[in-house]
């Protein structure tokens, strides 16, 4: 097995770089810095650049898809995303139309791949059920009341919104592949909010199907899934759609480990993000116990969650420099 562990990390491109914040003073608004493609692959090459990670990972967001079907997104400062009224039954649906909205997207990954051929390029979309949280939440929520009643009491509308949801995503996924994209992300960030038959109908389904038609459309094309949350359900998951890398946090059942070597799935994962912000002998033997946890599977190192705007960029050296180390011995 290569012994070589890889690394990147989820929001490499982000607030903790100066250089980040640079373009972010000039460019307030943050969908038009997505729908930048120069400004766009500058940022996507940023953590590159600084810690030469073994992924570039495209700098953009999950909420371009409520934007292409029609509902106004922004970004508030210190709040986080406020998405515009929707009105559901009568959304109307063409994909090429719909995905035409996301064509700067599709620059951007042609425009990194022009400058970095060499590295791997994820590119990626949300978990169906996480777009629609944050659709029908309207933004970040604690208590995601609206989401649960929502699919509680609107059955045929919200599996309705879901197949739409999955649909543009796959079709943006295959956009994105055939742009120059090595590697697709999908993150549902959310689904750990469901059990049961619910985790069944809008988390393994609709991840599943995305990861059946990506497979027959770019069978190369590696799949990285993160179904956040999900706890004893990651088993289920991964057995039922297969990925070829599974995005862990830090709580999944045991059985991962085994029947992942046996399927030939990578781990990837699953450092805190608050210990990053920590630093120190911490942060050095949270590094170790991970690299020894994962050592009898295929491993990807990474965190499990995104990078927190108050890392200190030298934790991030550190951390590149252990597993580095840690490889060549
Ligand atoms: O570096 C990368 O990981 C690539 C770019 C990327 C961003 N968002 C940039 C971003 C990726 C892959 C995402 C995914 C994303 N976006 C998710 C799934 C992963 C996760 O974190 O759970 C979600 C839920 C979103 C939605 C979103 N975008 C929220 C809730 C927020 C505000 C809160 C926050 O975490 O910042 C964003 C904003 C956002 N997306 C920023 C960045 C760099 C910060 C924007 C800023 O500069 O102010």
């Amino acid at each position: 097995m290569d012994k070589k562990t890889k690394i990147w990390l989820m929001r490499q491109a982000g607030r903790y770089l100066p250089e980040y914040q640079e373009i972010r003073k000039k460019e307030k608004n943050f969908m038009n810095l997505c729908f930048n493609p120069k400004l766009a692959c500058d940022i996507s090459l940023q953590p590159i650049e600084r810690f030469d990670f073994d992924f570039i990972i495209l700098f953009s967001d999950i909420l371009v898809i409520p934007y292409a079907l029609g509902q106004e997104v922004k970004f508030k400062e210190s709040i986080g995303p406020i998405l515009g009224n929707i009105n559901y039954e009568q959304l109307e649906v063409n994909l090429s139309q719909n995905l035409e909205r996301l064509a700067p997207v599709f620059e951007t990954i042609k425009l990194i791949k022009q400058k970095k051929k060499e590295k791997d390029l994820i590119g990626f979309c949300g978990g169906p059920f996480t777009v629609l949280n944050y659709m029908v939440e309207q933004g970040t929520s604690k208590t995601h009341e609206k989401i649960k009643k929502f699919i509680k009491s609107n059955n045929v509308l919200s599996e309705k919104i879901i197949k739409i949801i999955t649909d543009i995503s796959i079709e943006y996924l295959k956009k994105q592949i055939d742009s120059g994209v090595d590697v697709i992300k999908v993150f549902d960030s959310w689904a750990g909010l469901l059990d049961g038959d619910l985790y069944k109908k809008y988390i393994i389904e609709p991840n599943k199907e995305i990861a059946k038609e990506i497979k027959n459309y770019s069978p190369g094309t590696k799949q990285i899934f993160f179904p956040r949350g999900s706890k004893e359900n990651y088993f289920n998951f991964i057995k039922e759609v297969q990925p070829d890398v599974i995005s862990l946090d830090e709580e999944f059942p045991d059985n991962v480990f085994s029947y992942a070597k046996k399927n030939d799935i990578i781990l990837q994962g699953n450092l805190k993000p608050t210990a990053l912000i920590e630093g120190g002998r911490k942060l050095k033997k949270g590094i170790k116990n991970i690299l020894n946890k994962f050592k009898e599977n295929k491993h990807i190192f990474n965190l499990s969650h995104g990078v927190l705007p108050q890392t200190p960029v030298e934790n991030v050296e550190i951390l590149v420099d252990t597993i580095r180390n840690y490889n060549e011995t």
